[in-house]
């Protein structure tokens, strides 16, 4: 997209946009990039994301009336894209949460440094209590709950009225206990008492204040592969960003979220199925290469894939010939159309924003690809420079 070009989300309300805020996640792309691609493609039916983290590409899609299908193999990122595919008043979930903690249901109260300094102990308790209520509950009233929760669960304290249950953190990835009960103790900040429901109330009153009709999406948990050989649907747009090479803590980052959907109350370390975790470039291509192939053949034809890519600066590896590599690489008649520097939002975070901690900005590319019948070779550097021009 052109600098001086208008993004697509500030023509959008902003009351319609909140719903797509409900709850960070690690390296989320800006809503911008899947309405580029639906604008781009104005004929586009039914919309897919085989990576679909936080739900970004299937609100895009329901912003504008349109059926969409995600798939993502982190149990966090499908209860955030559930609650965005949800249409629930604020009422019944507020409700339903008073319900809930009228109840008082506390059992398996988690212990140790790192929750008594995280969260004030009655606090703890009724955020144990929704957890408690909530894995059992499957209906969508439920789901927005949950994903409302996860959305409060850790973030920075305010002046004014309490927006987080948890002591300071950061909002987007959770800190490891060890450094956390270090950074409170040192500081001296101890957790004050947060009134659970008066935070959710405030927060669900916002987030779907304005929400738009829903328009029939689904999200799958599970690996990408797998789950678009068990699809029925045929797609014409896919909008996905796939793991970033290099980058290995999705799950990780998101411990505390995980624990509250029912893992572990420690920090967990596992591959858990990430394509992320491949033991080397390699592999990580053929994966990669193995959903291209899975995803033509869910595709009609002359189907667009539009892909954002990067790889963390450590990695080593130029972004636009390995993406392209994968695209080359698959079974299936993608023709690579389009290669460039990924654009900036002005006003809405970047992926590349999210690293910022690592301390230098990531490369990130975006290229599109047709199912033209025509196969990609793999591109050499000036052939991209080509495509480029
Ligand atoms: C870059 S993130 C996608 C972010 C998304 N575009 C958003 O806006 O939130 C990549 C996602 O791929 C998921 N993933 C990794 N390996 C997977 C696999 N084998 N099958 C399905 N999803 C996978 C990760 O859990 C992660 O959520």
């Amino acid at each position: 997209m052109n600098a001086t070009m208008v993004p697509y989300a500030q023509k959008m309300s902003e009351n319609a946009l909140r719903l797509n805020a409900i709850c960070p996640y690690y390296t989320m792309f800006p809503i911008d990039f899947p309405l580029e691609q639906l604008a781009a493609k104005p004929d586009t039916t039914r919309v897919l994301d085989p990576f679909c983290g936080r739900g970004t590409t299937l609100y895009a899609a329901r912003l504008l009336g349109i059926p969409s299908v995600g798939i993502d193999i982190n149990p966090v990122a499908v209860a955030i894209t559930q609650a965005k595919l949800t249409q629930v008043t604020p009422q019944a979930v507020i409700r339903l949460a008073r319900q809930i903690l009228r109840t008082e249901e506390h059992d398996n109260v988690p212990t140790g440094e790192f929750w008594q300094w995280c969260y004030e102990r009655e606090t703890l308790r009724e955020i144990v209590t929704l957890r408690t209520r909530l894995m059992s509950l499957a209906t969508p009233t439920a789901a927005m709950l949950r994903a409302v929760i996860l959305g409060i669960l850790h973030g920075p304290q305010n002046k004014g009225l309490p927006s987080y249950l948890s002591n300071q953190m950061p909002r987007t990835y959770a800190s490891k206990p060890a450094y956390a009960v270090k950074f409170w103790k040192t500081r001296n900040m101890t957790p004050v008492r947060i009134p659970t429901l008066d935070v959710i109330t405030r927060r669900v009153n916002r987030l779907l204040e304005a929400s738009p009709i829903a328009s029939g999406g689904r999200v799958h948990l599970g690996d990408s592969v797998e789950k678009l050989g068990e699809l029925q649907q045929k797609f014409d747009l896919v909008v996905t960003s796939p793991p970033y090479y290099g980058m290995r803590t999705y799950v990780a980052d998101q411990w505390l979220r995980s624990w509250f959907i029912g893992g572990p109350s420690e920090v967990a370390y596992g591959t858990n199925g990430q394509i992320a975790r491949q033991p080397n470039k390699d592999s990580f291509i053929q994966a990669l290469a193995d959903v291209w192939s899975a995803t033509a053949r869910r595709c009609k034809p002359n189907a667009r894939l539009a892909i954002r890519f990067g790889a963390i600066p450590s990695a080593r590896t130029d972004p636009e010939e390995m993406i392209s590599e994968t695209i080359a690489r698959s079974e299936a008649a993608w023709e690579i159309k389009d290669i460039r520097p990924a654009g900036i939002s002005p006003k809405r975070a970047r992926q590349a924003e999210q690293f910022g901690r690592a301390g230098s900005a990531i490369d990130e590319v975006d290229i599109v690809a047709e199912l033209t019948g025509r196969r990609s070779r793999t591109l050499g550097a000036q052939e991209v420079l080509d495509i480029r021009t």
